[in-house]
């Protein structure tokens, strides 16, 4: 799923979308050209000599004659060859060719290669189906014996018919065959350069994750109480950011902050951490410091944007009453408030050297109070919101 996400993520769709498109009209503009490409026709022509122009050679030849005198019925009869030659760059289909003979006192005695029918001066012809395509180039015979009274020497032609041009006779359709070729090449190196990209991600995700883990559990395992403090921060954090509609990344990032957040605790001594008595305000000064000395720790840490504010902000108050620097509302940066919600939930929700955990009511009163006071409200309305709902749970 992660893969695919990685895969398919907002630029790469948007570009997709595009080749989509441009594939779409590139297929349009071959289906319509092909639809065109079928276009009949009717030529009409006395002679083709005189009509050179036009792409069907239609000639007819005597190629012999006879008396064919019968009972003193004085009869011609000759023998009609005829071509047809395809001279339009293109294949022809379903030809008909109507011959208009000089004098209609003819009679058809024999044909080949057609059905023959004719009508007063009319000779129409259709071609048998083995000679219905003339292909480019290429030419198709047929012929007629006729009688008449006299040869006929001449004649006036209409054919008709239609022109085939294959989907392989278009630019347009190798442009369409590249284009294809192209995409799919390009989204499988795409998608394979991602995968693997993909998988050094989680891969130096992991050993980020795992040194910054090593780094915290070693300040928190310092004191009992706190065991496993940070890990639960940067979880709760996480949560909170998803919940106001943070990117994946943002979430992965907030929860990085958060787990760094109390990093400036190192400086604070084991007796300090551990004091179970009132602290004197020397000793609360002291503590207080983990922010400044924590920001400092994380000033050249520019790879994980945020992570200095998180440490050095995450106890100042959004009514500007915290500390180190007093700062107000969105003066404080988001990270900070959020941790700020996150790291009180986990004290109030955990046991302390000093007292036990906070029931249930309470933390969630505690979190009503102090909206405005210590919290931002919308951030501490996330947070009752993932407890009502389960996602976050109180100790019983
Ligand atoms: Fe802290």
């Amino acid at each position: 799923m992660t893969y695919l996400k990685s895969i398919f993520n907002k630029k790469s769709i948007f570009w997709m979308v595009c080749a989509i498109i441009i594939w779409i009209v590139l297929l349009v503009e071959l289906l319509v050209s092909l639809k065109n490409g079928n276009d009949e026709f009717t030529y009409s022509f006395a002679s083709y000599e005189e009509h050179s122009d036009i792409p069907l050679d239609v000639s007819i030849v005597i190629s012999k004659s006879w008396d064919d005198t019968e009972e003193g019925y004085h009869l011609i009869g000759a023998q009609y060859d005829g071509t047809v030659i395809n001279k339009t760059g293109k294949e022809v289909r379903d030809w008909r060719l109507t011959i208009t003979l000089p004098s209609d006192d003819c009679l058809i005695d024999s044909s080949w290669n057609g059905t023959y029918e004719l009508n007063g001066r009319s000779l129409t012809v259709v071609p048998d189906e083995y000679v219905y395509i003339i292909e480019k180039d290429n030419l198709r015979s047929f012929g007629f014996i006729l009688k008449s009274e006299k040869e006929c020497a001449s004649f006036k032609y209409e054919i008709s018919g239609r022109h085939i041009t294959y989907k392989e006779e278009y630019a347009i359709y190798w442009i369409l065959i590249l284009t294809t070729v192209v995409y799919a090449v390009t989204f499988i190196v795409y998608a394979v350069m991602q995968i693997k990209l993909e998988m050094r991600r989680r891969n130096d995700d992991e050993i980020i994750r795992q040194t910054m883990m090593s780094f915290v559990n070693s300040i928190d395992a310092r004191d009992e109480y706190t065991k496993g403090h940070s890990v639960r921060v940067a979880e709760y954090s996480s949560m909170l950011a998803k919940e106001l509609g943070f990117t994946e990344e943002e979430v992965r990032k907030i929860g990085y902050i958060a787990l760094l957040h109390d990093c400036g605790k190192i400086i604070v001594s084991d007796t300090l951490l551990k004091k179970t008595g009132k602290l004197t305000a020397e000793e609360r000064s002291q503590i207080q410091q983990h922010t400044v000395i924590g920001g400092k720790m994380l000033e050249d840490f520019t790879s994980l944007k945020g992570a200095r504010e998180g440490a050095l902000y995450h106890h100042e108050y959004f009514n500007g009453e915290g500390y180190p620097q007093g700062l107000k509302g969105e003066e404080i940066p988001l990270p900070a408030r959020i941790i700020c919600v996150a790291d009180s939930f986990d004290a109030m929700n955990s046991d302390r050297c000093y007292r036990n955990h906070l029931g249930r009511e309470r933390i969630i009163n505690e979190l009503i109070r102090n909206k405005c006071v210590q919290f931002d409200p919308v951030i501490a309305d996330c947070m009752l919101k993932l407890i009502e709902s389960g996602k976050i749970s109180i100790l019983e």
